[in-house]
C-alpha cells in the first residue's frame, strides 16, 4: 500500500538566506514523508519561517499563529512549528505565549528537524536553538535530484562578526563561519546538472568568505569554471570587505554580473561611527568609485536607515547627498527600529515624525534614481534569462544583467535560454523587450 504523504505548509518572510533556508528545511522534511502544500488548511505541519530584522517581527509571528488556532481546532493533531530568527530570539517564550506551538528550530538547527518532528509527533514540544559543534550543512539530507528552476541561492557563509550597533543578526545568526570550498563547489555543480544557469551566492556577510583560498573572488573564479553555469551573483555585501581581487573580478570575470548590493547605512560620518561601521562616507565613495572605474556599467544597490539615534538633520543631509552621488539602481531604506539586545536600542530615540519624514524624503530620491537607471536601459541591448512565461500569449519574463525584469514576445523560447534582447519600453516595475 502507498504511503500517504504528510503534508508541510511552509512560510518564509524575510531575506533569502531564509528562502534557501525553507528549500532545505522541506528537504529534511521530504526524508520523513513530507510533501510541500500552499495551503495551510491542508497541512499535517505549518512552519512559519520568520525575521527579526526589523520591528513587529515578533508580533507578527504570534498574530499568524493566533490565525491557526481554528486549524488545530479542527486537526488536533496538526504541528505548528516556528523556525529562523525569531525562534532564536525568542525560543521559550514563544512556547509559554503560544500554547499551540509545537516546535520551535533556530537557524542553526533545522538540520534536527527530522529527530525534533519524531519528537512532536510523540505529543512533545521541542525547542532547539543551540548553536551546535557540527555542520548543519554536513547533516542536511542529499538535495533529490528533481529539476530546477534555471535560478537558485547557495548559502556559503552565515553570521555576522561585525556588530552594527542597530542589527540583531549578530546574536540570531551567530558568528561568521564559511563553508569550505569543495561543499559550495560540488552543491553548484549538483544545481547546474538539474537546469541551474545562475546562482547567487548568499551570505549575510558573504565578501568576509573565507571558506577557500582568495577569498570570495577566489570561490567566484573556481564557479565561473563550471560549465552550464552562465551566471553568479552574491549578497549581501559589506564595504570593509571589498577587496581589489573582488573588485577587479567585477571588471575581469564574465560570468559575474554587474550588478552589486552594497549598503552603506548613512552618508554622515557620524552617524556611521555610531553605528559602528568602520568606515567614512569617502571610503564607500572610493570603493564605488573603483567598482565603476572595473566595470562601468555596474548597477549598484544599497540598504539605508534613516534615524538613527543622534541623527540630525544635517545628518541626514549627508545620507540624500551620498545617495546623490552614487545613483542607486535598486534601494531599500528603512525607518530604525531598535531591537531588543543590540547596543542602540539603549540609545535615546529620534521622534516618529521625523524618520517618518525623512523616510519619505530618502525614498521619493531613490526611487527617482532607480527609475532613472530603469529608464536608461531602452534602446539598449541586454541578455535576459528566461525564468518564467509572462502573463501574455507567448511571452517570456526574465532578468536581465542588471537584475531588472524583462518581458519578451519570445513563442519558442525556453526557461533557462539566455537570449539577446533589444529594451523598447520601461514601466514601473518591468522592462519590456524584443528578441534580437
Ligand atoms: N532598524 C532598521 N533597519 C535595520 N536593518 C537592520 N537592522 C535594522 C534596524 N534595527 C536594515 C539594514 C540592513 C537591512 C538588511 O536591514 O539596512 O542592511
Ligand atoms: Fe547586521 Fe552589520 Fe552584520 Fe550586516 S554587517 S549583518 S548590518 S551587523
Amino acid at each position: 500500500m502507498r504511503r500517504v504523504a504528510k503534508k508541510l505548509f511552509l512560510k518564509t518572510y524575510g531575506c533569502q538566506m531564509n528562502v534557501y533556508d525553507s528549500e532545505r528545511m522541506a528537504e529534511a522534511l521530504g526524508g520523513q514523508g513530507y510533501e510541500t502544500t500552499d495551503r495551510a488548511e491542508d497541512a499535517d505541519m505549518i512552519l512559519l519561517n520568520t525575521c527579526h530584522i526589523r520591528e513587529k517581527a515578533a508580533e507578527k509571528v504570534y498574530s499568524e499563529l493566533g490565525r491557526f488556532k481554528h486549524l488545530k481546532a479542527e486537526k488536533p493533531d496538526l504541528k505548528i512549528g516556528v523556525a529562523g530568527c525569531v525562534a532564536q530570539a525568542e525560543g521559550a517564550e514563544i512556547m509559554r505565549r503560544q500554547p499551540l506551538v509545537d516546535l520551535v528550530v533556530g537557524p542553526q538547527s533545522y538540520h534536527r528537524l527530522p529527530q525534533l518532528e519524531a519528537k512532536v509527533q510523540k505529543g512533545e514540544r521541542a525547542v532547539e536553538t543551540e548553536f551546535p559543534e557540527e555542520d548543519k550543512f554536513d547533516h542536511l539530507a542529499a538535495r533529490p535530484k528533481a529539476k530546477r528552476g534555471p535560478t537558485a541561492f547557495l548559502t556559503v557563509q552565515e553570521g555576522c562578526d561585525k556588530f552594527c550597533a542597530f542589527c540583531v543578526v549578530p546574536y540570531t545568526r551567530g558568528a561568521e563561519v564559511s563553508r569550505p570550498a569543495e561543499r559550495i563547489v560540488a552543491e553548484a555543480r549538483d544545481l547546474v546538472e538539474r537546469g541551474v544557469r545562475e546562482i547567487t551566492l548568499l551570505g549575510q556577510n558573504v565578501n568576509a568568505y573565507h571558506g577557500g583560498e582568495g577569498g570570495l573572488a577566489g570561490l567566484i573564479w573556481t564557479l565561473a569554471k563550471i560549465d552550464g553555469l552562465e551566471r553568479i551573483r552574491f549578497t549581501t555585501s559589506h564595504p570593509n570587505d571589498m577587496d581589489d581581487p573582488l573588485i577587479e573580478a567585477h571588471g575581469t570575470c564574465d560570468k559575474l554580473m554587474p550588478y552589486l548590493h552594497l549598503p552603506v547605512q548613512s552618508g554622515s560620518d557620524k552617524i556611521l561611527k555610531a553605528m559602528n561601521r568602520k568606515h567614512t562616507a569617502e571610503a564607500y565613495l572610493r570603493i564605488i568609485e573603483r567598482l565603476r572605474e572595473a566595470r562601468p556599467d555596474i548597477l549598484l544597490s544599497g540598504d539605508f536607515i534613516v534615524g538613527f539615534p543622534g541623527e540630525t538633520e544635517a545628518d541626514f543631509a549627508d545620507t540624500m547627498s551620498l545617495v546623490g552621488a552614487v545613483g542607486y539602481g535598486q534601494s531599500y531604506s528603512f525607518k530604525y527600529s531598535p531591537r531588543p539586545g543590540t547596543p542602540a536600542a539603549e540609545r535615546e530615540d529620534v521622534t516618529e515624525d521625523a524618520k517618518n519624514d525623512r523616510l519619505q524624503r530618502l525614498q521619493a530620491l531613490l526611487v527617482a534614481q532607480q527609475r532613472a537607471a530603469q529608464d536608461a536601459m531602452v534602446g539598449r541591448e541586454v541578455r535576459v534569462l528566461f525564468e518564467k512565461p509572462g502573463r501574455l500569449e507567448g511571452q517570456m519574463g526574465g532578468k536581465s544583467e542588471y537584475l531588472h525584469a524583462v518581458h519578451v514576445h519570445a513563442p519558442d523560447a525556453e526557461r533557462g535560454q539566455i537570449a539577446r534582447v533589444r529594451v523598447t519600453g520601461s514601466a514601473a516595475n518591468s522592462l519590456a523587450g524584443e528578441l534580437v
